[in-house]
C-alpha cells in the first residue's frame, strides 16, 4: 500500500545521490553519499524535508507562528526560521540551554531570517521545557497570534512522511545507480528520520536496509519512545504491518561523551571528508555519524567493500558554535601564514 500526503513545494528535490571516490579509497567500502544537506533553502539540512508536511498541517489549521524548541544552536530552529520567513509566519525558537556568549552560527542564522529565539538555562526540571513553551504559547495567542507547535526535530507523524518521501527517492536512485542492496546511514537525534526511512523503505519494499547512528546517549526515554513513535506513525498511514525493537537497528556506541559535546576523533573525521571530498560535516551530528562509520570498519562490523549510502542530514554551521570553533581553530591555526 503506497502513501501519500499533501505538503507544501518549498525545496528542490531529489537532492542527489554521490558516489565519494576518495572516501571510498581510503575507508575501502563503496561510499555514497545523499546530499540532504543541499535541500536549498535556510541553508540546508534534514529538517527542510519534515518542514514540506509539517507547515502545510500549520497553514491547514490557520496558523500565524511556527514555535520550536531545541538547543541554543538548533538545525531544527533554523530551518523552521526559514519555512516561517518564507511563508509570511512568526517564528519562535524556545531553547533550554546555557547561552552561547555569542550570537553566531545557527544562532545568528535564525535572527538574519527573523525569528525570535528565547533562551532559558536549564533548571533541573523535568517540566522546565513543556512549562516554558505553554506559557509562551498563552502569551501570543493572547495577543492574537494562532500558535503551531513543532516538538524537537518536528519528529510527529506528519513530519516523518518527509523521510518516508526520502526513502521512495532513494531506492530509486540506488537502483538506477546499481546500488539496490546497500545499507543506508544516518545520524540519529529525535528519531523523525529515522522512522520515516524505516516506515518508507518497509512499507515500499526497498532492497535497501537502514542503521541509525545516535549522536547522544540511547536512553530509556528514546528505547520507549521508538515503538510509541511507530505506531502513532502506523495509526496515520494505515499500515497493514507491524514492526517491533528487534525490527529497528540504532547503534547507540558512538555517540561519545555526550551530545554536542567536542571530541576530536570527530575532528578527524570532518577533516577527512572536507579533504577528500569538499564537503562539508558538523560536529553535532554527521561528522559524529561518520566518525561511527569509521569506527565500524575498524571493527570489522562494517565489511570491506560493503555498500553504504551515508545521508548528510547537514548542519554545517554547526562549525562555527563558539566551543566547537576555538577546537578547530587549535588544531589549524598552524596553518594560516601571517607575512
Ligand atoms: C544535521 C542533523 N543531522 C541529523 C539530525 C537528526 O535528525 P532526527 O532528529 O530526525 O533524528 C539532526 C537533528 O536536529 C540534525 O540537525
Amino acid at each position: 500500500m503506497k502513501i501519500k500526503k499533501d505538503k507544501l513545494e518549498l525545496i528542490h528535490l531529489p537532492t542527489p545521490l554521490e558516489y565519494l571516490p576518495g572516501i571510498s579509497k581510503e575507508l575501502g567500502v563503496e561510499f555514497y553519499i545523499k546530499r540532504d544537506d543541499l535541500t536549498s533553502m535556510a541553508m540546508g539540512g534534514n529538517k527542510m524535508r519534515k518542514l514540506e508536511y509539517l507547515a502545510k498541517d500549520a497553514l491547514d489549521k490557520g496558523a500565524t507562528m511556527l514555535m520550536t524548541v531545541g538547543g541554543a544552536q538548533t538545525n531544527h530552529g533554523r530551518q523552521t526560521a526559514g519555512v516561517a520567513a518564507k511563508l509570511g509566519l512568526k517564528c519562535v525558537i524556545v531553547c533550554i540551554d546555557k547561552y552561547p556568549g555569542e550570537i553566531s552560527a545557527n544562532l545568528l542564522l535564525d535572527r538574519l531570517m527573523g525569528a525570535e529565539v528565547v533562551i532559558q538555562a536549564p533548571n533541573g526540571d523535568p517540566g522546565q521545557r513543556d512549562g516554558l513553551v505553554k506559557s509562551l504559547i498563552e502569551k501570543y495567542e493572547a495577543q492574537g497570534e494562532k500558535v503551531y507547535y513543532l516538538p524537537a526535530g518536528g519528529s510527529t507523524d506528519v513530519g516523518m512522511m518527509g523521510y518516508y518521501e526520502c526513502a521512495c527517492e532513494l531506492t530509486e536512485q540506488a537502483k538506477a545507480m546499481g546500488i539496490g542492496d546497500a545499507t543506508v546511514m544516518h545520524a540519529s537525534g529525535s528519531l523523525g528520520t529515522y522512522m520515516g526511512l524505516f516506515c518508507g523503505l518497509k512499507n515500499e519494499g526497498s532492497p535497501l536496509s537502514l542503521t541509525g547512528i545516535a549522536i547522544s546517549p540511547f536512553g530509556p526515554d528514546k528505547q520507549t519512545r521508538l515503538p510509541e513513535y511507530f505506531a502513532e506513525c502506523k495509526k496515520m498511514c494505515g499500515f497493514d504491518w507491524d514492526a517491533d525493537m528487534s525490527d529497528f537497528h540504532i547503534e547507540t556506541e558512538y555517540c561519545g561523551e555526550g551530545y554536542n559535546l567536542p571530541d576530536p576523533r570527530v575532528r578527524q573525521a570532518i577533516y577527512l571528508m572536507a579533504r577528500k571530498e569538499a564537503i562539508i560535516l558538523d560536529p553535532c551530528y554527521t561528522g559524529k555519524a561518520f566518525a561511527g562509520i569509521i569506527e565500524m570498519i575498524n571493527e570489522g562490523k562494517i565489511k570491506k567493500g560493503q555498500k553504504i549510502i551515508f545521508i548528510h542530514t547537514g548542519g554545517h554551521p554547526g562549525v562555527n558554535t563558539p566551543h566547537h570553533r576555538v577546537e578547530f581553530e587549535r588544531e589549524l591555526e598552524s596553518g594560516v601564514t601571517l607575512l
